[in-house]
Order: C-alpha cells, then structure tokens, then sequence
C-alpha cells in the first residue's frame, strides 16, 4: 500500500473535484451535502482536527479487508446525536474522515478486481444513513462510524437487497453444535445486514443470497469457502411470525436456524422501526401494522429480541 497521505494530500482529498467525487461515491442526497462540504472546509483550516482525519485514515488503512473484532476496530464517538447544537463538523467529523479514505478504499476494493459498480453500490450507504439520522434525530449528521468504518475497510459488499460482511463466527463450539451449524468457532462466515432500502421480497432476499458465495470466491480466493451465513437481528424473533403473520419480516425469520439464546430487541426495534431509539413507548404512534403489532405487545408487558441464525449458503463458485 502507499504511504500515509501528507497533511497537504488530506486536504486536497476532502475539498474540490476530489470531495465532489466522495458525495457521487456516498450518494450523498442534497440536504446533506453543504453541512458536509462546511465541515469538510473547517477540518482543512484547522491543524488539530485535519491531525484527528489523519488518525482515523491511518486506522482504516491499517485494518483494510482485515477481520478484526469490535475492540479493535472501534473509531469513537465525536458528538452527541441528540444535541442540535453540536457543530457542524463534529457531526460530519467521520464523513469527513471516510471521503479522506476514499481512495485507499477504492485502491484496495481495485487490488480485489472488485468493479467500480460494487464499490459504489456499498459505499452509497453512507448517504443512506445520512438520510437515516435526519430521519432519526431531526437534524443532520452521522453517528454509525463504526458500522461505516466496514464499508471503508472494504470488509463488506452489496448484493441487492442485502449486505454480506466478511466475519469470523464466534460462536462457542457448543452452541454451534446445538444449533447444528456446519462449520466451527473462527471461521469465516457471511454476516448478513439488511439495509433500510424498500420492501423486503422474498424473490430479491434469494437473488442477493445467491450472490454472495461466488462474489467472495472470485474477489477473496484466498478464503475457504464462504458456505454459511449467519444473522443477528431484531427480524429473526421469531414472535414477529405472530405479530406480522403473512408479511415479508415472516417470511425473512423464517429462513433462518436460530443460534444461541435471544437477547433484548426492544432498543433495535425502537430505532428500526420507530427511528425513535431513545424515546418512552407511551410516546409512540403506530401508522403500519408492524408499529400497531409491537406496540400492543409492549403495552400487555411484552418485549421484542434480537436473535442469531445461520442458513447455508448456494450459488455457484465460478472455476
Ligand atoms: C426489514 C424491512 C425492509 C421490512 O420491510 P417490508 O418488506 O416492508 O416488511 P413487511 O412487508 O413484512 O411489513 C409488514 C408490515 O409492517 C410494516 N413495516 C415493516 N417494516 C417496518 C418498519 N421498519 N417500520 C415501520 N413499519 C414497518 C409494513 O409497512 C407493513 O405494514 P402495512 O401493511 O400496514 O404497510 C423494513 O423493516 C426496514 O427497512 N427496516 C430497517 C432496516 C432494518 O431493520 N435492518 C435490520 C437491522 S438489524
């Protein structure tokens, strides 16, 4: 890899053509782009933060297409999501910092013969989750760096409706045994991330699994076989089969063999569903039949899980 960017080489990265061609890589939606583009200009005129870029840069480029574990790969956080006040170029600091990554991700993603066509389709979540966090906190900004801090290592993939992390299973051995999954403790599996991007059918959930298996075969050839994927996620608890009978979450729940022992779903759904993380649930509205479903449940004492499962990965594996 080349060596570290110079202070002058970070500064071209997040400003002009090269900042113009990050917002077209993120598909970085208007409403975010001035906030983005103001930060962007106050991290250049200001030595300390621009050092701070160069930090995260030098994490992302020493962790790239590596599996590391959380610990590890944490970048902290630099603002209050709740708090309008909090300047523009804190909630934009990591935004900043991902288009000065930018070109050793593409690098990397080049060094993989990944087409230019996957880098974009992974990377355009970061606009998504601009988008998210409006939706979310009411102004702008971005507060899932260390969910990013995965597209920008090039350690996870779009396939359509879905997304594929390269991850190591650390499952105990016996609790992959209980749940009868085929491979062991360490190895690398699929973990699969459903974006918020539209209905989840069924037809576009087997195309984008299908997918996976020969795509990290042909661009990590150096890994056995890629024959498990493994979930964890509020839409594997399996009450959702009785609160959304008949629906696309059901039927997504469905495919999957449980792991291990759900644990507590409750903050994911407030925030999946209801974009609402923090908030009492005697302050929520229900307008669908999943927010009606779950807030019933809540109401006659009920909590929602989060759940690990594992289903076998097809497709073929191109020689
Ligand atoms: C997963 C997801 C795509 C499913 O959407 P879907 O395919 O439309 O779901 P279904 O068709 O099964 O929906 C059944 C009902 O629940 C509603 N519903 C589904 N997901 C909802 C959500 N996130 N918020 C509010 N209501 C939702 C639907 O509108 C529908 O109700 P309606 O008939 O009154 O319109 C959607 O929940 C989503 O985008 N979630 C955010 C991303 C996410 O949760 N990822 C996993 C993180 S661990």
């Amino acid at each position: 890899m080349t060596s570290l960017p110079t202070t002058d080489q970070l500064r071209t990265r997040i400003s002009g053509a090269a900042l113009q061609r990050a917002f077209d890589y993120f598909a970085v939606q208007q409403p975010d782009r001035a906030d983005f583009a103001t930060a962007a200009a106050r991290i250049s005129g200001d030595a300390a933060a621009l050092a701070r870029v160069g930090q995260v840069v030098a994490a992302l480029r020493s962790g790239m297409g590596r599996l590391l574990t959380q610990e590890q790969a944490s970048l902290p956080a630099t603002f209050d999501p709740q708090d309008p006040n909090e300047p523009v170029e804190a909630r934009f600091f990591h935004a900043v910092a991902f288009a000065a990554t930018l070109p050793d991700t593409l690098a990397f993603h080049r060094t993989r013969a990944i087409p230019d066509t996957a880098s974009r389709a992974i990377l355009a979540d970061l606009g998504r989750h601009l988008r998210i966090f409006e939706r979310t906190f009411g102004h702008t900004g971005l507060h899932v760096q260390n969910w990013l801090a995965l597209h920008l290592r090039g350690v996870i993939y779009d396939f359509g409706r879905l997304q594929a992390e390269l991850e190591r299973l650390d499952v105990p051995a016996a609790e992959l045994r209980a749940a009868g999954v085929p491979t062991v403790t360490g190895s690398v599996v699929a973990g699969i991330h459903i974006p918020d991007s539209g209905p989840l059918r069924p037809a576009e959930v087997d195309a984008s699994l299908a997918r996976v298996r020969p795509f990290l075969a042909r661009h990590f050839p150096e890994l056995p076989p890629v024959s498990v994927a493994r979930c964890t996620s509020w839409l594997l608890d399996e009450q959702l089969c009785d609160l959304v009978p008949d629906s696309n979450i059901a039927r997504f729940c469905a495919r999957w063999h449980p792991i291990g022992a759900p644990t507590d779903g409750d903050w994911s759904v407030r925030n999946f569903v209801f974009r609402r993380p923090d908030a009492d649930p005697a302050d929520l509205v229900a307008s669908t039949r999943l927010e009606r479903a779950v807030l019933d449940h809540w109401r006659s004492g009920g909590h929602l899980h989060q759940r690990s499962g594992w289903l076998k990965l097809s497709g073929a594996v191109p020689s």
